[in-house]
């Protein structure tokens, strides 16, 4: 793989599959060089959301957070192309889509802070961790 070549992964959450959005969303990775390697639709325990987002256990939000992220079906995927962990959380812009920059996808798609339509892993360390916890087991 070329050097600047990444992987990460990204999740279509329950509030954007609802409303029937992955393929939107899908294309916009496309149109930003971003190729799609795996892709499927699951629906996690609590459990497994809560394993997840352990990074985020100490926070006031977790509860809440593991609680909307197993409420309904997903579409975790494998994105890959240059630089793709930075470029993907400039496409998905800010994680409030109050604050998220005009046409990204939280901005066009997100409806609060939680119902934010899409994770992407924020380093290429993590990404190795979230692709290997939905993809490798
Ligand atoms: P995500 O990128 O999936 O990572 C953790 C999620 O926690 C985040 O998106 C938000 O949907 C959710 N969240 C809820 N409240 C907050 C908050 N106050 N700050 C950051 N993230 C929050």
């Amino acid at each position: 793989m070329n050097e600047s070549i990444e992987q990460t992964l990204s999740i279509i959450k329950p509030d954007a599959v609802e409303r029937n959005l992955t393929e939107e969303i899908k294309s916009i990775f496309k149109k930003n060089n971003l190729i799609v390697k795996d892709e499927k639709k699951i629906h996690i325990t609590r459990d497994e959301a809560a394993e997840f987002y352990k990074v985020h256990q100490a926070k006031p939000f977790y509860n809440d957070l593991c609680a909307y992220l197993s409420s309904g079906p997903i579409l975790v995927m494998i994105l890959e192309g240059e630089n793709a962990v930075l470029l993907n959380r400039k496409i998905m812009g800010a994680t409030n889509p109050k604050e998220a920059e005009k046409n990204t996808i939280r901005n066009l798609y997100g409806i609060s802070i939680d119902k934010n339509s899409v994770h992407g892993s924020d380093s290429t360390e993590n990404a190795k961790k979230e692709i290997n916890f939905f993809f490798k087991s």
